[in-house]
């Protein structure tokens, strides 16, 4: 591909000087499991998203994955959530026992619809569970309210919208009683391999989630409760302590390259630009439109070099994992009908106008 969904190599190649020593020190300190990078990172990315706690784990699922315990998920309960998002948002549910529930979207925004969320509590219900999708956080008031009123615990997905901010100050993250965060390789802020946070406002909930990552020690070989492998490894904190420092110039960028697509697609007949909410400053991790024909058009766009995908094209109420759960076609219309017509085009920090004027002119071509 000429222009990749998103250029890993251009941005390893502006940050290999810091990169590489970083990745020889920490091999010749033999400090691979714990330690300070990990301690380092989980300090330094708490302060950078207004969280009181933050503990690194080995991935956005295993961070959601504690995270529901950490909210005191028993088996039985329900979570809210949304089907248009990575299976991982609702994939540790069922395994703890839990059972999800999923809402439709707005229209404009492709996040969480408010307004269908007091319709799906029952009395099992425990937890909601917002997505901020693409970079764009969802309106958070409406639904802290709603779980303030019905005693729910409110988890945010946060695994695509690190540093986004709702309502001029609040970032994503640190507005639930818990948040959950990738560093998936491709994510915004990527590690170089699998790694993911929680951030949390109670400490005991984080220490305990803590513990839990690290098979339930409470000393090396004293374990209070069974818990899992979940750890972030102390390479992969090192690397993205040193990518932290230039995640806010790179989401600029991202916002540069949002700015010059939302340009020269207004007005387009047939395109549907991303809508940004007026509560919103999202972090583009993905520029998302809708076309007709989507496929043919994500064919032709490939066929000229240029890597769009679709983010995500089944919903997950019509995956054949979820077929259990009994959700018809048609149960969430908004839903099934934006999977159909969404596009990523290329979006990433280090991409150039010329860049974007091919991706548009080629888009153009093919509408
Ligand atoms: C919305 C969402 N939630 C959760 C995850 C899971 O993260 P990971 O791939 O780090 O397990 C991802 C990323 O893949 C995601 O996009």
């Amino acid at each position: 591909m000429d222009i990749p969904l998103c250029d890993l190599k251009a941005q390893y190649a502006s940050i290999a000087d810091e990169v590489d020593p970083k990745v020889r020190e920490v091999i010749a300190s033999t400090r691979y499991i714990g330690g300070p990078e990990v301690s380092g990172f989980e300090k330094e990315f708490a302060e950078f998203s207004q969280s009181p706690h933050c503990v690194g784990v080995a991935s956005g699922t295993a961070a959601l994955h504690l995270a529901f315990i950490g909210a005191g998920m028993e088996p039985g309960d329900e979570v809210i959530t949304v089907s248009h998002t990575f299976i991982a948002t609702a994939e540790p549910i069922a395994p703890l026992g839990g059972k999800v529930r999923f809402v439709d979207i707005d229209e404009d925004t492709y996040n969480m619809d408010v307004s269908q969320i007091e319709n799906a509590i029952t009395e099992k219900t425990k937890i909601l569970l917002p997505v901020h999708l693409y970079g764009q956080p969802v309106d958070m008031d409406p639904i802290l309210e709603i779980a303030e009123k019905h005693d729910l615990t409110v988890i945010e997905d946060a695994a695509q919208a690190h540093g986004a901010v709702y309502k001029g100050e609040r970032v994503c993250g640190s507005m639930g009683a818990l948040a959950t965060f990738s560093f998936y390789p491709g994510k915004n802020l990527g590690a170089y391999g699998d790694a993911g946070a929680i951030l949390a406002k109670d400490a005991a909930v984080a220490d305990r989630m803590n513990r839990l990552a690290n098979h339930g020690r409470a000393d090396k070989y004293l374990h209070d409760e069974e818990g899992y492998n979940f750890r972030l490894d102390a390479l992969q904190a090192a690397i993205l302590r040193i990518k932290l420092r230039h995640l806010s110039s790179w989401t600029e960028e991202r916002r540069r390259v949002a700015a010059l697509y939302q340009e020269r697609l207004s007005g387009l007949s047939g395109v549907i630009a991303p809508k940004v909410a007026s509560f919103a400053n999202p972090v583009w991790h993905l520029y998302v439109i809708r076309v007709p024909e989507r496929d043919r058009v994500l064919q032709g766009l490939r066929d000229s070099g240029i890597d769009a995908g679709v983010h995500y094209p089944v919903p997950l109420h019509l995956q054949p994992a979820y077929r259990y759960l009994g959700y018809e076609e048609g149960s969430l219309p908004v839903t099934e009908k934006v999977a159909k017509e969404i596009l990523s085009l290329p979006i990433f920090p280090e991409m150039t106008e010329a860049q974007v004027d091919r991706v548009v002119t080629t888009l153009k071509s093919l509408l």
